[in-house]
């Protein structure tokens, strides 16, 4: 390949300056988890596919798995630098977990932060884990200004907190005039825990400025024997809605070659995912100039 060869491909390739978002529930990640190499190892391997990832389900209050996790994804030879934000420990007694966020620093800003008082007066204490929302930069894209509210329910109230989640919307809205809203995590949004009835009423259902990115027939969960969509990312917002790529699960068994009882050693969810388009307007000249460099480039190479 010629020198300039890499900037052939960076030109010819759109997806390079497009973001992927992630959110994994790491069932019970922890140092345990972490202190198992080939566990680790496929962490690794699912995050590195992810500009941001917010991992849940995380039982870390010293910090020291996340610790480890951020210096197997950091190792020297790599450019990129991965960075989290931790909330605090979320729960009403000794059982709590974290949202984390794992994101690349160079493609993702983090502006501002806040966790959800979760005291509406008509509706009070109605997270088992009350969202702890994020505000981004994402300057590979269009979108100057993303939230992204965690969530991982309770799968008895799995419900009343997404319909909830309807009230940290308006409290968004009311506290940064926020206009790209994104919703992800594991709502244990299906089988028992959410009838197809249930669903309807939910305001974050029925109320069409949302939009499911995940569908009903998405199976989110490892076990062959289950087959339910509990993992979601709902969006609101024109701009977001308008650079959203593509939606799907990521299927790790599959696509890292394991074995069910090795999947379900890293956790019995897949990770669900968001691609959004980036560099919009450069696209389509970038893969002109590109497509003409590649001719180029292949009369002056061939024999
Ligand atoms: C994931 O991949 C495995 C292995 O190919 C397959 O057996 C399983 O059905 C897939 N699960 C989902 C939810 O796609």
């Amino acid at each position: 390949m010629p020198p300039w060869g890499p900037l052939l491909l960076l030109l010819l390739c759109p997806c390079v300056c497009a973001l992927k978002i992630c959110a994994f529930n790491a069932q019970h990640f922890g140092e345990k988890k972490v202190a198992k190499d080939h566990v680790l190892t496929v962490i690794v391997q699912i995050l590195r596919r992810c500009d941001i990832c917010l991992l849940q389900e995380v039982h870390d209050t010293k910090g020291l798995a996340t610790a480890k996790l951020l210096g197997a994804l950091n190792r020297p030879h790599t450019s990129d630098l991965f960075l989290s934000v931790s909330s605090p420990p979320l729960g009403r007694n000794a059982y709590v977990e974290q949202y984390v966020f794992v994101y690349r620093s160079d493609k993702v800003k983090v502006t501002d932060q806040y966790k959800y008082a979760d005291n509406d007066p008509s509706n009070p204490d109605v997270f088992a884990r009350e969202p702890y929302i994020i505000r981004v930069s994402l300057p590979s894209t269009a979108l100057l200004d993303l939230v992204l509210v965690p969530q991982h329910t309770d799968p008895d109230t799995a419900a009343a907190e997404i319909n909830a989640l309807y009230d940290v919307f308006l409290d968004i809205r009311g506290r940064w005039r926020a206009e790209n809203i994104m919703f992800l995590g594991d709502f244990n949004a299906g089988c028992k825990y959410l009838s197809k009835k249930k669903r309807s009423s939910l305001r974050l259902y029925s109320d069409l400025v949302f939009h499911w990115l995940i569908g009903d027939s998405a199976d989110t969960t490892v076990r062959e024997s289950t087959n339910c969509p509990y993992d979601r990312i709902v969006v609101y917002g024109k701009e977001l809605q308008d650079i959203v790529h593509s939606a799907t699960i990521y299927n790790f068994t599959r696509e890292l070659g394991l074995s069910e009882a090795q999947a379900l050693e890293v956790s019995d969810h897949y990770p669900v995912e968001v691609d959004l388009d980036g560099c919009e307007r450069l696209l389509s000249s970038c893969s002109l100039i590109g497509l003409s460099l590649l001719a180029a480039c292949g009369m002056g190479l061939s024999p």
